[in-house]
């Protein structure tokens, strides 16, 4: 049986680590959340605990699903106020939205989800303002365990900007060896087998990681989220992967409470840099 890597102890030591910087500053993160998608409303509800428990100030705005791109942009006027210090859109967005203008609406120095294009290029170029949140939070997570990164081969199964691209780059930049995989991989299985690290993040219901795909100790970073029934699942059919492999993350609780963790950190971040 595996090593079940437990989020919520990384988390707790990430909150931990950040409450003597509360101290010293006040930060305040302004939250948008457009429309009613169950999932976004999840995340920004743990994202609004995780402020409480920390004491950190925070502002919400709700927009409906049919607002305009014109009115979340002016909404981003908070970018010259000298509060808030951090700033995100939840996404996805919806389809008519124009959700590139708006990430690149957002100053760049209270990006705390890393996703403006400048944000995004110096973390290529290895010399990161932020660090996008889910990745960072994998990170932690390696290290918390003492896992090594240099020289193991790490499958991603995700290429999205807000997992998949900027995680490869961050693990390039620790010396991985990286295969990026998306919906038009072919013999995803064959891949997998040659991996030390997964890191599994599609969360749907036509795709999961099934014992055939893994094998005897590897890493299993699950990232992936879904409802079946009232159950929360991730990627990996738990059960039977986890009887194979080395470590294994679960779903809930493994890398969720570490991406809330990481954008405290960043927004800490962000208002001890323009506090200065
Ligand atoms: N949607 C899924 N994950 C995230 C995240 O980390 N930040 C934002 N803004 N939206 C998301």
């Amino acid at each position: 049986m595996a090593v079940i890597l437990d989020g919520r102890a990384v988390a707790t030591k990430i909150k931990d680590d950040l409450r003597s910087r509360i101290s010293k500053v006040k930060p305040l993160l302004a939250v948008c959340l457009v429309g009613s998608d169950p999932a976004s409303e999840i995340y920004v509800n743990h994202k609004r605990k995780a402020c409480e428990e920390l004491g950190i100030d925070h502002q919400f705005q709700h927009f409906t699903a049919d607002c305009t791109t014109e009115q979340i942009i002016d909404w981003l006027q908070l970018n010259s106020l000298d509060e808030p210090h951090g700033i995100l859109v939840q996404l996805p967005l919806p389809a008519h939205l124009d959700k590139d203008l708006i990430i690149q609406s957002i100053d760049p120095r209270k990006d705390v989800d890393c996703f403006h294009p400048e944000n995004q290029g110096l973390l290529m170029l290895g010399q990161p303002r932020f660090l996008p949140c889910t990745p960072a939070g994998i990170l932690e997570m390696l290290h918390y365990y003492s896992i090594a990164l240099e020289g193991q081969h790490v499958v991603i199964v995700n290429s999205s900007i807000i997992v998949g691209k900027p995680l490869a780059m961050m693990l390039v930049n620790a010396r991985a060896t990286v295969t990026v995989c998306h919906e038009y991989t072919r013999d995803l299985q064959s891949i997998c087998l040659t991996a030390d690290i997964i890191v599994t993040a599609v969360g749907k219901e036509h795709y999961r990681l099934t014992a055939d795909m893994v094998k005897k100790g590897q890493v299993i970073i699950d990232v992936g989220i879904f409802r079946e029934g009232r159950k929360i699942r991730g990627d990996a059919v738990f059960e039977e992967v986890a009887q194979k492999v080395g470590f294994i993350s679960p779903c809930p609780n493994g890398v969720g409470p570490l991406t809330v963790g990481c954008l405290l950190k960043n927004t800490v971040q962000a208002c001890e840099s323009l506090s200065k």
